[in-house]
């Protein structure tokens, strides 16, 4: 039954309505033969006591009666007229409490407007008398205690503490500081009506807090000046409304320039740019030259299914997939080369591990062997570690969002592709199917990282079969069914790194080609390599994404990036 009066009074045929309690409805119903109500109730509400009610009876199976409309009982007339005045006094008071919140609601605003309207009056000036405050970085606030500092940012979080105290905690990206505004600073329009993610500078001096009291490096900056640069929306429009913790993934894609004002978002960047830092700073001190290779190519290094293909100049290329190749011939000008570079690989996976465009850490060594090539990997993947772990700031970081984080200890296991078959069988990690891995079968990534997840450790993963992988690997001396190839394990991502020793023989090189049906011709420069003074030589591809997400333990490596590339989205 609905509880609100009539808007309209319907007219009746005869002056009867009519109540059929399983057919009619009090939303919808207007009384007629055609759509009646549900309730009596409905019918007195609607037409007023005078109104005849007529109600379906449903005759008994064993009556001789019929089911019809009959008069309503005086009984049951009684009983709706009581229920009516229920519903009619429930309806006046609900009118009076809306009215009276109306009032309040309106006295609310007035005063709102009165106490902004005299807001407008508060002008903030700066005291000539103070020192001139030095400008810094939120990361400088500790050396500069004491001191008369001016600091800009946007307003993190923002607490209102009565009418003579407001805490703001300001962001610039190196940090975060409390700032108190007290008396005027906090009465002014702005202030009044400042909303999160606004942009201000707040002028005063950085002190030490008490003993009890915390706030982020343990003090917080006394405001004597300020000003707002640029207000956000407030209301819904504010940034909390368009996303939070328990917005959509599909939204927080949509708005990931907002999500990367977050801690979270923010602070795991924070770390892949240590991360960078620490494999460019690894190689720098081993010797290794940066190069940068170019993204658009007209060659497949990891075959031709994951090729992005482009339009070049009415020429088909493609989207680089490694720079493994490019690094191969940088070999004899520059000795030992890496570099830090975006791929592309257009499969259309959806796990967790996949990316569309990968940060891709790849680095070519000549005169190496197999085994070195497995404890420069080994030594690199742990060095790096160490650096990240040496900053301060970062390890902060991975031990916040990794509280079980431990460094992994050397040497990592090296298993063989054949020892990895044999140990599904062992464990009973079968395919969808049922059925077990046999040799030479792919392990795809979820039977790979049960594994891994079940060893616990890092697996250098060794020789696999020459089916299934890349045509350009070397083949194992002792067993030419197996190629000198290692994929890097790690428990919760699986493979970050895959790697392998090149071919350096001519002739194999081109009967690589022709197993793979690749056409030698664009690869003219690579088959070079092989005629102008061979070499044995190796290297390796690191998903950068993967190792952060592993540092960091992170559910996907689609938040170890900027702006994620994955199937179906590249935006914003
Ligand atoms: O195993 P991959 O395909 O090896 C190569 O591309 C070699 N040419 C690298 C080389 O020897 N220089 O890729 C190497 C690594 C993977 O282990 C993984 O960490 C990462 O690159 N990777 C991806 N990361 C995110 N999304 C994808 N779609 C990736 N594909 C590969």
């Amino acid at each position: 039954m609905a509880d609100t009066l009539p808007v309209e009074t319907l007219s009746l045929v005869d002056g009867v309505a009519y109540v059929d309690e399983t057919k009619g409805s009090d939303e919808t119903g207007n009384g007629s033969v055609e759509t009646p109500y549900q309730s009596p109730v409905q019918a007195l509400l609607v037409h007023g006591k005078d109104v005849k009610i007529h109600v379906w009876k449903v005759a008994a199976a064993d009556s001789d009666e019929v089911s019809g409309y009959t008069l309503i009982s005086p009984t049951a007339l009684k009983k709706a007229v009581k229920k009516l005045a229920e519903v009619e006094k429930k309806a006046k008071k609900m009118a009076e409490q809306a009215a009276e919140q109306a009032a309040k609601d309106q006295a609310a605003a007035e005063e709102r407007e009165r106490v902004l309207e005299a807001a407008k009056q508060v002008v903030l000036t700066e005291d000539a008398s103070l020192p001139k405050a030095t400008s810094i970085k939120i990361r400088n606030g500790v050396a500069n205690r004491g001191k008369r500092v001016k600091v800009s940012g946007w307003v993190h979080r923002l607490r209102v503490q009565g009418k003579n105290m407001t805490f703001i905690i300001l962001r610039d990206g190196t940090g975060y500081l409390q700032c108190v505004l007290t008396d005027n600073l906090c009465q002014t329009y702005d202030a009044l009506t400042l909303t999160l993610e606004s942009t201000v500078t707040v002028y005063g001096v950085i002190n030490e807090l008490p003993a009890g009291k915390t706030a982020a490096d343990n003090h917080e900056l006394t405001v004597d000046y300020w000003e707002c640069l640029g207000k956000a929306p407030g209301g819904e429009h504010a940034m909390s409304n368009k996303v939070n913790e328990n917005s959509d993934p599909s939204v927080k894609y949509d708005l990931r320039h907002l999500v990367l004002r977050e801690e979270k978002a923010s602070n795991i960047l924070k770390v892949r740019s240590e991360v960078m830092k620490a494999f460019r700073s690894y190689f720098d001190g081993e010797g290794y030259v940066e190069v940068t290779p170019p993204a658009l190519v007209q060659t497949s290094v990891e075959g031709g299914s994951t090729l992005f293909e482009l339009n070049y100049y009415n020429e088909k290329a493609y989207l680089t997939q490694s720079s493994q190749l490019y690094l191969e011939t940088c070999l004899p000008s520059l000795g030992d080369v890496y570099c830090l570079v975006g791929s592309y690989r257009a499969e259309k996976s959806h796990t967790r591990r996949h990316l569309s465009e990968f940060t891709h850490c790849e680095a070519e060594m000549a005169f190496i062997t197999f085994d070195d090539l497995l404890d420069r990997l080994e030594d690199m993947i742990c060095g790096v570690i160490d650096s990240v772990l040496a900053h301060k700031q970062s390890a902060d970081i991975v031990y916040k969002l990794n509280p079980n984080f431990k460094k992994p200890e050397r040497p990592f296991l090296r298993m063989d592709y054949s020892d990895a078959i044999q140990y599904l069988k062992d464990n009973d990690i079968k395919k969808e199917d049922g059925t077990f891995y046999e040799f030479g079968e792919d392990i795809p990534e979820a039977p790979e990282r049960a594994m891994t997840d079940k060893i616990g450790r890092p697996i250098l993963l060794c020789r696999f079969p020459v089916e299934i992988k890349s045509f350009y690997m070397k083949r194992c001396p002792e067993n030419l069914r197996l190629t000198e190839s290692v994929d890097v394990l790690m428990p919760g991502v699986g493979e970050i790194v895959g790697g392998s020793m090149r071919i350096s023989d001519l002739d194999e090189l081109m009967a690589a080609y022709k197993r793979e049906s690749l056409d030698p011709s664009p690869y003219y420069w690579f088959t070079d390599q092989r005629k102008y003074g061979t070499a044995e030589h190796g290297g390796f591809g690191l998903g950068l994404e993967r190792y952060v997400a592993w540092l960091l333990n992170l559910h996907t490596v689609r938040d170890a990036c900027l702006y994620p590339r994955f199937t179906g989205r590249a935006f914003p």
